[in-house]
């Protein structure tokens, strides 16, 4: 691992040195949310709002970070987020962080708009996979894709529900990003300072739907595959019809929704604003979690993310009754800053951060931890930091 990854002790550090590896509107493209960025600011907020009771004189000498997520058995119990177009922020792609969750036995999700195809993430890793589903207009590409995922060896699949249309993000469109928003010359320039970026892009040349087209899709066909605004409920059962495996939905945020999902065959609820990149008035998913694992939580497993920068954060949400935690922009960072080492950067932080926290709250096992450790929620003013 090179000396600048190892010098990386946080996720924090992690983003500063990825913002230093790309153009700034591809970095914008990472770090923003929509509009005025209150959801993504109200994610860290409910991190940094609860504290959890620390239990001491408890025999923690074997801390055992191990779980259970989406029918398979992980390291630890994170889940890597779908992130599209993943090759913008480095030129190994998807395959490079689906190797790294294979290194540290966590599952890996494939987004629909990813640059890599589920066969060559299969052909790279051995994690469990899931493969995350936008059902365009045309529902039949979304059942292909969930085949064609399916035989190369993916477990489940998740649809993503919250994007009837695209967020608004104002700071990344007026940066250009993403096409065919009009590029300033304040963003070519920063392209152009970053010749080594720009050189592994321009030879790679990752393209973003290769797993829903068979090759670079013309910006017709990804007009007409965007996003599908009259998605319904139905829709999940005629999904569930053609797949027995785990079925996740991801972006539910409330009671009701996470009942009829469970009504329509879900058997995982996502419990996610999008890392507050659609809907800015949304509140923070940690904040709805005892709501919905009081609602649904004995029928399905209930995975949260959004605002999760640390270890300690993890160990939060389960003390909520959270199955599993997925994490966006912090192996993104870590992508950005260093390809597959980079990703498992991240993921080490997260593994140390998570054992260290067991043994300050005395427990040494994951099921351990529950609502007991739960001192109080209380939601502080604007004061975490935004990465
Ligand atoms: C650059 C970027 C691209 C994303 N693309 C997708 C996507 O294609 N499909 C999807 O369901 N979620 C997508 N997400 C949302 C993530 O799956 C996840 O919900 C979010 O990143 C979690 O918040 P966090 O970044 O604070 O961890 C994307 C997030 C980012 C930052």
């Amino acid at each position: 691992m090179s000396r600048q990854l190892n010098n990386c002790v946080n996720i924090e550090d992690l983003y500063r040195l990825a913002k230093r590896r790309l153009p700034a509107p591809m970095f914008e493209y990472l770090r923003g949310g929509a509009e005025d960025e209150l959801a993504l600011q109200n994610n860290r907020n409910a991190y940094s709002g609860l504290q959890l009771i620390p239990n001491y004189l408890r025999d923690v000498s074997s801390v055992d970070t191990s779980s259970r997520v989406l029918g398979c058995d992980v390291a630890m119990p994170i889940v890597l987020a779908p992130v599209g177009f993943t090759g913008l922020f480095h030129h190994h792609k998807e395959v490079a962080a689906a190797a790294a969750a294979e290194k540290y036995q966590v599952p890996y999700s494939l987004a629909t708009w990813g640059s890599s195809t589920p066969e060559e993430i299969s052909a790279a890793s051995s994690a469990a996979k899931m493969m995350q589903l936008y059902i365009p207009s045309d529902r039949e590409r979304a059942y292909v894709l969930a085949e064609r995922a399916k035989a190369a060896g993916f477990s489940a699949l998740c649809v993503t529900v919250d994007t009837p249309v695209h967020g608004n993000r104002e700071k990344a469109w007026r940066m250009g990003m993403p096409p065919p928003a009009k590029m300033p010359i304040s963003s070519i320039l920063s392209i152009l300072s970053h010749p080594r970026w720009l050189y592994n892009f321009i030879k790679n040349k990752p393209t973003a739907g290769v797993s829903l087209f068979d090759q670079a899709p013309s910006p017709q066909e990804m007009l007409a595959a965007g996003p599908t605004a009259d998605l319904v409920f139905e829709d999940i059962s005629r999904l569930r019809e053609r797949w027995d495996g785990p079925l996740a939905i991801k972006g539910v945020l409330s009671v009701e929704d996470a009942s009829l999902a469970v009504e329509h065959g879900a058997s995982a609820i996502i419990l996610s604003n999008h890392g507050g990149r659609q809907f800015d008035a949304a509140p923070a998913p940690l904040d709805l979690l005892p709501a919905i694992v009081d609602a649904v939580g004995d029928r399905a497993e209930i995975i949260v993310d959004g605002g999760i920068r640390r270890g300690v954060d993890v160990l939060k949400a389960i003390a909520l009754g959270a199955t599993a935690c997925m994490i966006g922009r912090p192996y993104i960072y870590g992508l950005a800053a260093g390809g597959q080492l980079g990703v498992e950067r991240a993921l080490q932080i997260f593994k140390e951060e998570l054992q260290r926290n067991m043994m300050l709250m005395g427990v040494t096992r994951i099921d351990d931890v529950d609502s007991r450790f739960v001192h109080a929620q209380v939601g502080t003013a604007n004061q975490s930091a935004l990465y």
